[in-house]
């Protein structure tokens, strides 16, 4: 069993080193965030990962997993460094490469023996170089053997711990095919088809998956677009292509577009890649495009149905960028509150993990405690994130809160039918209007 240090401790670090000591090897997860480690060190969650905190406890206990932000003890007798800080998008769309660097000096400052270097942060083409370059210039004399293996994370928000566990692949990129079989060791058990590449390639393979899915999704909600337009419902036209082999059903329900840590920094990133070589990635600005202009044209249908938002109250049912995670970093609910604060309406809004942050992130979002109370007195109830518990509300209950009678549906999980006949008007997303 290996000795791994995992370095960056946020949704995939975490996650990364819980899941290698609970398949055996030793691990420690560092930060520097203080905080962070001291609320991991006493049992407390920094995040909400479904499953995540069970398996942390059994591995601390089993004495397979420790956090520290010391570099030098965490890095001590490592086999494998893992690097799985966050590449936020910077000011041009490029990725911000500085929690990498800061990352890479730290364990050249700290390198005292051979070390594999393992990439699982996102990051652009070419930067498993960069790194192995960084670690040799600080260590010019008398650099200890290490290599850099890029080994791009594919797990979702919400489901992370099952993803990781049961991987549809693991890609592994490295100039040193040696240093890759290594990594590859690392995740035996878990019977994963291996895909080993040169460094660039691996790196590619991350920003071409998320490009695909992110357009899969843009594509779907250009054909809701043109679906309202004809009169058709995309939730059957997706279930229709969906039925095809070659097209499969993942990733084409209409809604109000992609956020997320991911999608949005990456395609950007992409394409930022392709615009300073002299590619012109068309499409990936288009799958930018429409997915910004779901936001608006919900912001849009909330207006029209309203006839104005100034002195409106409108609630707002999901924050996160996505069910089961508090994560909202380019979430589209808080896009579209700010729009609808903008546009001079209040909102009233619940989540059933994301609140804190919402408010941190927009001070005006008036929080309330459950669906039934974002109702009360709303000209209108805007759907943004599908959290399972959203599905079957009390809309009787709903219905006599409420003020006015608008339902924005922004993720398609509501009958339509039902929620005319109770004498709402349901707008979806795709979805032709109930008669
Ligand atoms: N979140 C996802 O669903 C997901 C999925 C696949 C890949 N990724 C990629 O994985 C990477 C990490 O994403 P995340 O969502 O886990 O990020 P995150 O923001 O949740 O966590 C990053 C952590 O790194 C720490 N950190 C920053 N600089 C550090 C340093 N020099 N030394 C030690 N720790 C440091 C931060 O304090 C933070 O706790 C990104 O590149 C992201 O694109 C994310």
């Amino acid at each position: 069993m290996a000795k791994i240090c995992v370095i960056g401790t946020g949704y995939v670090g975490l996650v990364t080193g819980t899941c290698f000591s609970d398949i055996g090897h030793q691990v420690v997860c560092l930060d520097i965030d203080e905080s962070r480690i001291k609320q991991l060190q006493k049992g407390q969650m920094p995040i909400y990962e479904p499953g995540l905190e069970q398996v942390i406890e059994q591995n601390v206990r089993a004495g397979r997993l420790a956090f520290s932000t010391n570099y030098r003890e965490s890095l001590s007798g490592a086999d494998f460094a893992f690097i799985a800080v966050g590449t936020p998008s910077s000011d041009d769309g490029d990725a911000d490469m500085q929690y990498v660097k800061k990352a890479a000096i730290s364990i050249a400052e700290h390198l005292d023996h051979p070390i594999i270097i393992v990439n699982k942060s996102t990051v652009p083409v070419g930067t498993g170089d960069w790194v192995a370059e960084i670690i040799q210039d600080l260590n010019s004399q008398d650099v200890p053997e290490f290599s850099v293996v890029s080994n791009p994370e594919f797990l979702r928000e919400g489901s992370a711990v099952s993803d990781f566990m049961n991987p549809d692949r693991v890609v592994l990129g490295s100039t040193d095919p040696e240093a890759a079989q290594k990594v590859a060791d690392l995740y035996e058990t878990l019977r994963a088809p291996i895909m080993i590449t040169d460094l660039r390639t691996a790196e590619m393979i991350k920003y071409a998956s998320n490009a695909f899915l992110a357009a899969r999704i843009s594509f779907i909600n250009e054909m809701a677009t043109i679906c309202e337009s004809l009169g058709a419902d995309v939730r059957q036209v997706a279930k229709g292509m969906g039925m095809d082999k070659r097209i499969g059903p993942s990733f084409l329900e209409a809604g109000l577009g992609w956020g997320g840590s991911c999608f949005p920094k990456d395609v950007k990133a992409l394409a930022h890649m392709a615009d300073t070589r002299g590619a012109h990635p068309q499409l990936l600005q288009a799958v930018m495009d429409i997915n910004h202009n779901q936001r608006i044209s919900a912001v849009k249908k909330l207006e029209q149905a309203l006839g104005s938002l100034r002195g409106r109250l409108i609630g707002v049912l999901g924050l996160s960028f996505k069910p089961n995670t508090d994560d909202i970093r380019d979430a589209p609910s808080l896009d579209i509150i700010r729009m609808l604060l903008d546009g001079g309406a209040e909102v009233q809004a619940f989540d059933p993990q994301a609140m804190a942050a919402s408010k941190a992130e927009i001070p005006q979002i008036i929080l309330c405690d459950n669906p039934y109370a974002v109702a009360e007195g709303v000209d209108a109830l805007l759907l943004a994130t599908e959290w399972n518990e959203f599905k079957s509300l009390d809309f009787q209950r709903i219905k006599n809160n409420m003020r006015g009678d608008v339902i924005l549906d922004g993720r398609n999980i509501w009958d339509e039918q039902d929620l005319h006949e109770m004498g709402f008007t349901y707008m979806g997303i795709g979805v032709p209007e109930p008669k």
